[in-house]
């Protein structure tokens, strides 16, 4: 009997595996944004049917109109996908279809610097009344350890009609539930994504075993952990350790500016170091939607056990003074020469987060530039990837992109994001004050660069 099951429960997941491998299953995308897109087309470039699902009725019209809104994405590549048979829709009868749902939702903090799972939540709750039989739902969305089993579990059990149940034993029919973080580094393109190790925790073997066959269609290496929460954990871990890095250095900067140290020549010579040494560089602030954000789950979810996450908390603190530093640095550079913020015409360059990117959530330029129209600077701002900006969550800007010509006419233009478009020798030969909050005008000699 035994045996008979055994057997039975085998070849259904022989059967789902090889739905994978030969690229029958379908695969269904839900968020199609900086991280949903991307993985959608990687799953349309190994020839699997996928379909991205999104609230966003524009984005889903760009989509199947074959266009695109992320800078680093070509409509070509949009047009490729839908001949392997992408397609958007915001319609979530079409869950059913799938056999494998991968959410890919934001999870912000709220005003209370709180996680707000609400968009995880929405969209579980909207899957829940479309789900079938050994289905895979898996979460990308970085959040705190204990989120797949604690919140998605449960309404995915809740919300759906035929009382489906999650599997969590080997051959116990139903859902299959997992978590596999995202690792994108927008910008950076020195590691294929396919090569990018892909870490999967299922809540059952089957789910484990589902999850790690479809990751293997299109990443080279997947990392198999025991738990959704250690996989959640594992995303935390390494977005905490930038976090903690970054603001070790942007403490060591403010240091060695004191001491008249060049913290960026002793970054150069430490990483000469063939072990136990990463590079970190400081900056203007944190700035993207993991960094500043995703350190805050986890201490959030320390609460609850009573534990104090001290490294988070102060590095978020040394981190979020940054944009204030940088205000000063600039407030000292034109006090020397005898002027003052208020009054002062400001060239913020680079709106974006970091480097040639088109995305500026938590960008710290939003707050400089905030900070410094609050003191009475007469604020432009440029960045090739920003035609405008209006309001966002923590901003309200509404500016429009200022060419790069006359720099002349400007007190003090300050490098907040180093896009590689820009000419620094040019700028730094046009401007009267240029502030370089990125070691961007590394290598030019000039007594109008202030390092910061
Ligand atoms: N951007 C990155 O570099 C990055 C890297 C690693 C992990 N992550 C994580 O990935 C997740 C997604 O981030 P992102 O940068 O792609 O966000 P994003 O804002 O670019 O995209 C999210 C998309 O989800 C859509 N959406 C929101 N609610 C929805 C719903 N109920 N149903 C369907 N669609 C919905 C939005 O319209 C948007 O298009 C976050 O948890 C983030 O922390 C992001």
């Amino acid at each position: 009997m035994l045996d008979a099951m055994n057997i039975a429960t085998e070849s259904r997941l022989a059967g789902l595996k090889l739905k994978m491998e030969t690229r029958e299953a379908r695969i269904g995308i839900i968020g199609m944004g900086y991280v949903g897109l991307p993985l959608a087309l990687l799953f349309s470039g190994e020839r699997f049917r996928v379909t991205g699902f999104d609230v966003a009725a524009d984005k889903v019209e760009a989509l199947n109109a074959g266009g695109s809104y992320i800078v680093r994405i070509l409509p070509a590549e949009i047009l490729e996908a839908q001949k392997a048979g992408f397609r958007a829709t915001a319609d979530y009868r079409e869950i059913e279809q799938m056999d494998a749902v991968i959410i890919c939702v934001p999870t912000p903090l709220n005003e209370y610097h709180e996680p707000d799972l609400s968009y995880v939540t929405g969209t579980v709750r909207s899957i829940a009344p479309h789900l079938h039989e050994d289905q895979l739902i898996i979460l990308e969305s970085t959040t705190y350890p204990g989120t797949t089993e604690e919140v998605v579990v449960p309404l995915l059990e809740a919300g759906n009609p035929l009382g489906l149940k999650i599997s969590r034993a080997l051959g116990q029919p139903g859902v299959h539930v997992a978590f596999s973080p995202e690792r994108e580094d927008p910008g950076n393109d020195t590691v294929a994504r396919h090569d990018i190790p892909k870490v999967v925790g299922g809540c059952g073997p089957e789910a484990s075993e589902l999850a790690a066959a479809l990751y293997g269609s299109i990443f080279r290496r997947v990392v198999p952990v025991s738990s959704p929460s250690v996989a959640e954990m594992t995303k935390l871990l390494e977005n905490i350790y930038r976090c903690v890095n970054i603001a070790l250095v942007n403490e060591l900067k403010q240091l060695c500016m004191k001491m008249g140290i060049d913290i960026h020549e002793v970054i150069d010579a430490a990483k000469t170091k063939p072990f136990g040494f990463q590079a970190f560089y400081p900056g203007p602030g944190l700035g993207g939607h993991c960094i500043p954000i995703d350190p805050f789950y986890l201490s959030w979810k320390a609460q609850q056990f009573d534990f104090r996450t001290r490294f988070i908390e102060l590095a978020g603190e040394v981190n979020t003074a940054m944009p204030y530093f940088v205000i000063d640095q600039v407030a000292n550079a034109l006090n020397e020469q005898c002027k003052s913020i208020k009054g002062s015409k400001v060239l913020v360059l680079g709106l974006a987060y970091k480097r040639d990117i088109d995305d500026l959530r938590e960008s710290p330029s939003l707050t400089v530039i905030e900070l410094l129209r609050d003191k009475g600077a007469l604020v432009a701002y440029n960045d090739p990837f920003f035609p405008r900006v209006g309001h966002g969550r923590h901003y309200d800007l509404n500016m429009t992109n200022t060419p790069l010509d006359n720099l002349g006419q400007y007190d003090a233009v300050v490098i907040v994001t180093d896009h590689t478009a820009y000419d620094y020798q040019a700028i730094v030969e046009q401007s009267q004050l240029v502030v370089d909050t990125r070691n961007a005008t590394k290598g030019i000699k000039s007594p109008k660069i202030v390092h910061c």
